[in-house]
């Protein structure tokens, strides 16, 4: 799949204000600074779609992309960004975990790591409270062209092998990605393609009772 068409829509810290439209919808989450609008712009092709600073704590709404006229890409706000107040950390863990328990749409989660770090309580808990909600996920690993490619092999495969452990039956689908290097960007549109083809294939589904 192709971007050809990408869109700003709306920015909320209401989740019920989002848009009202049965589309399927991908939020990029993480931590502050790993590269989530970064990576919105490099996979639309854009340089100022998604807001990007060098400071963490940059994206602070919920923000919808609509992408190709038919699907939503969400920027939302990083998480564990140390410098934060206690009550607006509270009310970033509020509006994040409201906008996955709510959003319906919501066909996957990407769940951003950057490569060079070692496995992070705050991920690895954020990922287990994804799990406990029933909530698909998918591990895009950033900022690989700080790495050379046999520590990013080594270093994705400890990664997945820590959630292996850790509780985890199955490892999630995994991506490795530069928006510096712009790759990986085809490896996440084509994942995305598959599963907007697999949601209009159940939309299509007769509705009866079993
Ligand atoms: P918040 O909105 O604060 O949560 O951050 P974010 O996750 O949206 O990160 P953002 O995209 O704003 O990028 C943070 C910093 O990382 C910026 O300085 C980017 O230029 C840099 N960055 C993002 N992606 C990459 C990458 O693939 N490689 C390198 N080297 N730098 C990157
Ligand atoms: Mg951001």
């Amino acid at each position: 799949m192709r971007v050809t068409s990408s869109e700003f829509i709306i920015s909320n810290t209401d989740v019920s204000k989002c848009p009202n439209e049965r589309i399927p919808e991908y939020a990029f989450i993480g931590r502050s600074n790993v590269g989530k609008s970064s990576l919105i712009n490099t996979i639309c092709d854009r340089k100022n779609l998604a807001k990007t600073s060098g400071r963490p704590g940059k994206t602070q709404l919920i923000n919808h992309f609509k992408i190709n006229k038919s699907w939503y890409l969400v920027d939302l706000p990083g998480y564990g960004y140390a410098r934060t107040s206690k009550t607006s950390k509270k009310a970033f863990q509020k509006l994040i975990t409201t906008y996955f328990e709510k959003r319906k749409q919501l066909v996957s989660a990407f769940v951003l790591i950057d490569i060079r770090h070692d496995p992070q309580p705050i991920d690895l808990e954020f990922m287990e409270w994804l799990g406990t909600h029933y909530i698909p996920f998918a591990i895009v690993f950033t900022k690989a062209d700080k790495e050379k490619p046999k520590a990013i092999e080594r270093k994705t495969q400890t990664y997945i092998q820590k959630m292996l452990d850790h509780a985890w039956e199955e490892a999630p689908p995994y991506f490795i990605t530069s928006s510096l290097h712009r790759t990986g960007g085809d490896e996440l549109l084509a994942y995305i393609n598959k599963l907007n083809e697999e949601f209009t294939n159940q939309e299509h589904l007769p509705s009866f009772d079993v």
